[in-house]
This record gives structure tokens, C-alpha cells and sequence, in this order.
């Protein structure tokens, strides 16, 4: 898997020692994202689960999972170097240091091929280009054990659709709330990092690669989130 953006841009110091206030204001419900997905994980795992997490930014879900269940472990999987330094000050300041193994890389160059027992990919899959999702989703799937569930949130729409059109100027609106004179520069930068496919195209492509059951569990504006069980 190519390196879809340069992470030393996208997420350089600067937005990464910034990245947990903004990407509140950024992104509607973030907090409630990962309460979802901790609810999700919840039910699917035992103890002692070995997680992969990839696009891991500054842990967040790491943070949020460790807190559910003491005995999960996790590999933290991150291309962007400062996004790594403020991840592990806080996981040392969680005192979690001994749970999280860190890859400053994207996955392609992850040596450990599990089979892990579940895997994350939360804000990061809308960064790959279209043509590229199916080779990270397989690329995940083959690191996981059979049954193991696939958790993901991320920004989605078939950008032909009018629905999407009025999903992304809802998104609009709503940072002209929360972000102010920032907004308009903002949505300029970050819409041009963005790759949409529809929600049809993105489960053809996890069935193609192995995963069966797919389902969606949050929506909100054009961002969504999904379980995905590997066959
Ligand atoms: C919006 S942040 C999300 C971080 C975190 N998951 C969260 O919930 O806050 C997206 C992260 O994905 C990373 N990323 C981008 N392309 C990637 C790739 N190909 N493989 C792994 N991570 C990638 C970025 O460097 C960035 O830290």
C-alpha cells in the first residue's frame, strides 16, 4: 500500500499538537463515535483480545478501549510521527505503556501479521483513494482471525448524489458554527483530502476481500461507522 498522504504535511507538529481540540470541533459527535465503538467492541470481544488499530492519530480509541477493558492490547498503527509522540505521551500519562505497541508507518510495513482479534480504522479511511480501500481492507482482514470484527468510522457518500451534496453542506454549516472565520479555509483544505465512494461500493469491497456480515451502526452527515465480521 502506497503512502496515500504525507502525514509529515496533513498532520505535521503543528496539527498534532492541536489535533484533540480540533478534531472535536471538526467532526459532529466525535466523543459519541468512540463511545460506539467501545460499545461494539464490548460486545464482540473476550479478554485478553489483541487489537490492531490503524490510523491510530493520537490513540483516542486506544484510550477509550484500554479504559473498558484492562486485559486488551493493542498495536497502534500510525504513518505521522508527531501524531505518534502526543500518542504516547498520552497512553504514558494513562500509565498504559505496558498495552500499546506503536508502528510509525501505514500497514503495508507492519511486520506483525497477528491474526489479531479485532481490528480499527476510525477517521482515516476517507484519506484513500478510491481504487486503494479494497487493498487496505484486505490487507487488515488477512491480520485477523476468522469471526474477528473490523470497526470503522469514516466519511462516506456516493459524491454524484444529491444526498451527499446536502450531507456535505450540512458539514459546512456546522463548522462555520464551531470553527468560525477558520471554516472556510478549512473545508477548502480538508475537502481536498477527501475520497468518497457510496456505502454499496465500500461493502462490495469488504465482501470481495472476505469480510461477510457488514453493519452500520452510526450516521451523521456524510460520516458513518460500521462493523464488519472477517469470514
Ligand atoms: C483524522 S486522524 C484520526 C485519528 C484517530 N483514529 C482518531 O479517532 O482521532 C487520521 C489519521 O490517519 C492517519 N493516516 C492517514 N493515512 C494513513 C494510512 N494509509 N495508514 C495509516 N494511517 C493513515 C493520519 O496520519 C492521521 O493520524
Amino acid at each position: 500500500m502506497p503512502l496515500i498522504i504525507d502525514p509529515s504535511v496533513q498532520f505535521d507538529r503543528e496539527m498534532s499538537e492541536h489535533y484533540d481540540s480540533f478534531v472535536q470541533r471538526l467532526i459532529p459527535d466525535y466523543g459519541r463515535i468512540h463511545e460506539l465503538v467501545v460499545a461494539q467492541l464490548g460486545l464482540a470481544l473476550e479478554e485478553n483480545a489483541r487489537m490492531l488499530v490503524v490510523g491510530a492519530g493520537t490513540c483516542t480509541e486506544v484510550l477509550a478501549l484500554a479504559d473498558f477493558d484492562p486485559t486488551w492490547r493493542f498495536t497502534a498503527v500510525e504513518p505521522s510521527a508527531p501524531m505518534v509522540e502526543v500518542a504516547r505521551e498520552r497512553i504514558e500519562a494513562a500509565g498504559l505503556n505496558e498495552r500499546v505497541d506503536y508502528h510509525v508507518g501505514t500497514l503495508d510495513t507492519l511486520n506483525d501479521q497477528g491474526p489479531f482479534d479485532a481490528a480499527t480504522t476510525i477517521l482515516m479511511m476517507q484519506f484513500v483513494p478510491a481504487e486503494q480501500k479494497a487493498e487496505i481492507f484486505a490487507d487488515i482482514g488477512k491480520r485477523l482471525k476468522s469471526q474477528a470484527p473490523l470497526v470503522m468510522a469514516h466519511m462516506i457518500g456516493d459524491p454524484e448524489s444529491d444526498e451527499h451534496a446536502l450531507a456535505m453542506q450540512a458539514w459546512r454549516d456546522h463548522i462555520e458554527i464551531t470553527l468560525k472565520d477558520k471554516a472556510a479555509d478549512v473545508f477548502a483544505n480538508v475537502s481536498e483530502t477527501l475520497h468518497f465512494i457510496s456505502d454499496e461500493m465500500q461493502t462490495s469491497a469488504l465482501k470481495d476481500v472476505g469480510f461477510g456480515e457488514v453493519v452500520r451502526f452510526h450516521t451523521k452527515m456524510m460520516f458513518g461507522a460500521w462493523i464488519a465480521i472477517k469470514n
